[in-house]
């Protein structure tokens, strides 16, 4: 697939078939992550690929986020109720992912935290799994209201969490939505 291709037709993906990815494909799309640049080459991220019962209590935590979600949730979708109970399902159940990545931050070497090539790198692997006829999507939502208890889960202590990642054989098709104009200035041309 051509670079273009991939940027173009990769879509978050937010249901999943439950047709399990093979090992070999998840190694790939996390080889290809890790060529991302990264400040000062540090490649200080972490990733964690979460199966079986492990992701099942996973789920158990991103779903008991939806009850702190819900106001927000409730206030931006006031008039769209299945929104909120997408979201709500979302939580529950990472879209019925096989599989769910855990993308963690590193530091710079000076000590802050560094969420920018962690961030690169998931790029990288959701154009990675888009190319291996996988979708996935950037999910923080449960980062946001249950860090600590994911982070206990997975033995995790002194790097940031960036976002879920769940990867499968995607059950839907979503239209792109269109990109905005006017973000680009143009100087000096
Ligand atoms: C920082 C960030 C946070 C996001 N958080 C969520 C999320 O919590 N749940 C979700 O379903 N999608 C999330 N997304 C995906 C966006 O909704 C999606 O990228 C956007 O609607 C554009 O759609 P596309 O990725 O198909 O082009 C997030 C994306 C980014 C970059």
């Amino acid at each position: 697939m051509e670079v273009s291709e991939a940027i173009r037709g990769r879509r978050s993906i937010r249901r999943f078939k439950a047709d399990p990815v093979p090992k070999e494909v998840l190694e790939k799309i996390l080889d290809l992550a890790q060529w991302a640049p990264s400040a000062m080459n540090g490649q200080d991220w972490r990733f964690i690929v979460v199966l079986g019962p492990e992701k099942e209590k996973l789920l158990k935590i991103t779903g008991s986020a939806f009850e702190s979600f819900r106001p927000i949730l409730e206030a931006n979708f006031r008039d769209k109720p299945r929104v909120v109970e997408a979201a709500k399902t979302f939580l529950e159940t990472m879209g019925g992912a096989p599989v769910v990545i855990l993308a963690y931050g590193g530091r710079f070497p000076s000590g802050e935290e560094d969420p920018h090539s962690v961030s690169l790198a998931v790029q990288n692997l959701l154009l990675a799994a888009h190319d291996a006829g996988l979708g996935a999507v950037w999910a923080d939502a449960a980062v946001f209201y249950r860090e600590k208890e994911i982070n206990a889960l997975m033995g995790m202590e002194g790097r940031k969490l960036v976002c879920l990642i769940p990867v499968g054989y995607p059950d839907e098709a979503p239209k792109a939505p269109p990109r905005k104009e006017g973000r680009v200035r143009w100087v000096g041309f």
